[in-house]
């Protein structure tokens, strides 16, 4: 198939999730971090309403073609931020992870970028936004540790949970690209990484 590419072998398989520990060293880390600083001075992080009228705990923005946004009517990707400006491109050092390890050569049209707080959490959910499912999310972890819990194709059932630490890339792909998934809490003030703390959470899509 022409639009793979040979990736790197991931240290865990959990339920098909190919994890990369500590892919990322620490300057590669400080660098993104730095990109991501002035990716947020024009896309600052805003609040997301659910469309079950609860403000999600994570803030969020974007970077690339489409951005992912939530209000009360739903779920959607759109081509601006709230305020009404384009979303920044995305971060070349950004991109150097996709290329890297996603094993596709097409390039993501969209990354999100979730920061979470001392008391932040993503409940269950599958990533189903997309048009084109056959293509891998990747996920980037910064900042301090989080409880990554993997569950079914289907909601509930037996889960299995991992600490994801700064520099840890999850490829989600394949038969597990619908496989539910959420942060149950961070450990907060664990990493250096963030003067302030939290957790930053990079997800790489290809949309359409
Ligand atoms: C997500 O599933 O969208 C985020 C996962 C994470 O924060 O690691
Ligand atoms: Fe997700």
């Amino acid at each position: 198939m022409s639009n793979m590419q040979a990736a790197p072998k991931p240290t865990v398989v959990v339920r098909g999730f190919r994890i990369f520990e500590g892919l990322l060293q620490r300057d590669v880390q400080e660098a993104l971090v730095a990109d991501l600083r002035a990716l947020t001075r024009d896309a600052p992080f805003f609040a997301p309403q659910t469309p079950y009228g609860k403000p999600m705990s994570v803030r969020m923005t974007s970077a690339g073609e489409l951005g992912w946004f939530s209000d009360r009517t739903g779920y959607r990707y759109t081509s601006t931020h709230p305020k009404g400006q384009s979303w920044p491109e995305i971060p070349a050092s950004v991109l150097d992870i996709w290329d890297h390890i996603s094993g596709v050569t097409r390039s993501p049209q969209s990354c999100l970028v979730n920061f979470y707080g001392e008391n932040a959490k993503m409940g269950m959910h599958q990533d189903k936004d997309e048009k084109d499912l056959t293509w891998p999310v990747v996920s980037v972890s910064l900042g301090d540790d989080a409880l990554f819990r993997i569950g079914n194709e289907t909601r509930g059932g037996k889960t299995e949970s991992i600490w994801l630490r700064s520099g840890d890339v999850v490829v989600m792909g394949g038969a597990a690209r619908l496989t539910y998934h959420g942060i149950d809490r961070i450990r907060y003030g664990s990493s250096t990484l963030l003067p302030k703390g939290g957790r930053i959470n990079l997800t790489l899509r290809v949309v359409d």
